[in-house]
């Protein structure tokens, strides 16, 4: 029997797919550079599915029924067209290849427009869940043609995670746009593990609450509104205790955040599209910040905190909660705002209310809060998030704790990038007046720049070195 579905490139994400689509009811071809990762995925998982062990990709298009598919998962960049160019030769007109890395996605559009040239669709699918969801439903974002969606959707609709029923899948928009996507998901993802990581820091450095009872706040936090996978797996992480040291878990682990590259492609992004994008951008330049232990530990002896000492307000706990989840409400509208530009830019559809919705299970930032967006798109399309009158009235009530808790943070020299930043981006948005007049004003008198007047259309330049006269350029 031909196999409905190829899948090249073994390693824990492709093999849980590979297994995923099995258990399914999916015939599925393998295929791995070395031959050992095929042998152990048939060896302890052949009962779960029809599977076709191949050893080269010959062998593995050779065993797939027409038009083919071939799932790729290999190390996003170069492996990527190094597969592609092995596999181009082998495909006919109309046959698939899905990349279901986390690619960066202009170079999902490159290869998209350059296999569209030669007949051949290239799918970039975002997939997100880890490797439990990859094996169990993730959630998935795919980007390609509408055509090659006919003939790949009902699969990927299947291994999805689904949410009544409904599946956490769906067609995203052509080229790049699912890996666009699942980008922006990867920054809120970041910016969502900040502002928990900002929390846990102001209870224990400020509270002197220790993880393991913060554990439990966490897991109270996680029956609420905040109610979300990141607070549910904060809290199993701030509870446990090493074996080694009978010390807290977290204090063992060098405080060093790694980053394979998503977060920060989704700032050179936001910031490509104009967009104040501070929020997600804030938690890629903390992680960086953790990384740079020489100037870290220099900063030790030679920068000088003089901190205010300051009375915690009362309630100090849910004021973080409150925080929290304002800070978090303002990195969903600043990841929400780039999809809309980026549609634009990029002459996509994106269906706000459907991305929401499919990010409600199976994903990395899967969240009670999430049902709530996907309604305020289907039902107010907001221009921003903040602007859904369940969101105001959310983000409004949160306000006073929002800057109680900056506040405390800042006298007490605990650094809060994210709850700070989000708090300037909420009160840039409302300010009636912002200082960028007199940026306006400082670039036309260094560099004639002009500016705009808010009482007369047209384009104007002040006269600075002569009599400071003003015209107008156009
Ligand atoms: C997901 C995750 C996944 C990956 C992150 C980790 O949605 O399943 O986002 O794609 O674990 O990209 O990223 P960092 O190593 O950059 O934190």
């Amino acid at each position: 029997m031909a196999a409905q579905i190829g899948v090249t490139g073994l390693a824990v994400m492709g093999a849980n797919l590979a297994r995923n689509l099995a258990r399914n009811g999916y015939t599925v071809a393998l295929h791995n550079r070395t031959k050992a990762r095929t042998d152990a995925l048939i060896e302890k998982h052949c009962d779960e599915g029809e599977f076709i062990p191949t050893e080269s990709l010959e062998e593995l298009v050779g065993a797939l029924e027409r038009p083919r598919r071939v799932l790729v998962m290999v190390k996003a960049g170069a492996p990527v067209d190094a597969v592609i160019e092995d596999l181009v030769p082998l495909l006919e007109p109309d046959d698939i290849i899905i990349d279901a890395g986390n690619s960066l996605f202009t170079d999902t559009r490159r290869r998209e427009a350059a296999l569209a040239e030669k007949g051949l669709h290239f799918v970039g699918v975002g997939v997100s869940g880890g490797e439990e969801g990859a094996l169990n439903g993730p959630s998935i974002m795919p980007g390609g043609s509408k055509q090659s969606y006919e003939s790949l959707g009902p699969m990927l609709e299947k291994i999805s995670a689904h949410v009544d029923g409904v599946p956490c899948c769906a067609w995203i928009g052509t080229d790049g746009a699912g890996h666009f996507v699942k980008m922006v998901h990867n920054g809120i993802e970041y910016a969502d593990m900040q502002v928990i990581g900002e929390a846990h820091d102001l209870l224990r450095s400020a509270a002197g609450i220790e993880p393991a009872e913060q554990s439990k706040i966490f897991a109270e936090w996680n029956k609420g509104e905040l109610s979300s996978f990141l607070i549910e797996i904060a809290a199993e992480v701030l509870g446990h205790v090493d074996a080694k040291t009978g010390k807290p878990f977290i204090d063992v682990v060098v405080d060093s955040a790694g980053q394979k590259g998503t977060g920060r492609w989704t700032v050179i992004s936001a910031l490509e599209l104009g967009l104040p994008t501070s929020g997600i951008a804030e938690s890629v330049f903390a992680r960086a910040l953790s990384s740079q232990h020489a100037q870290r530990e220099e900063a030790q002896t030679t920068l000088v905190g003089n901190e205010i000492p300051t009375e915690l307000p009362d309630n100090f706990v849910e004021d973080v909660r409150q925080a929290l989840y304002a800070s978090k409400l303002v990195s969903y509208a600043q990841g929400l705002d780039m999809l809309v530009a980026a549609a634009k830019e990029y002459d996509w559809e994106l269906n706000l209310a459907e991305i929401a919705s499919l990010w409600r299970a199976g994903c990395i930032i899967r969240a009670e809060l999430l049902k709530d967006i996907t309604a305020a798109y289907q039902n107010e399309r907001p221009a921003n998030l903040l602007f859904a009158p369940a969101f105001a009235s959310a983000i409004a009530d949160a306000v006073p704790a929002w800057r109680r808790v900056v506040a405390t943070a800042v006298q007490l020299g605990i650094p809060v990038p994210v709850f700070s930043s989000s708090l300037a981006y909420y009160d840039g948005l409302r300010r009636d007046r912002l200082p960028a007049a007199l940026t306006q004003g400082l670039r036309d008198l260094f560099g004639a720049h002009t500016y705009n007047r808010v009482d007369v259309d047209g384009t104007f330049h002040t006269l600075w070195g002569e009599d400071k006269s003003e015209v107008q350029q156009d």
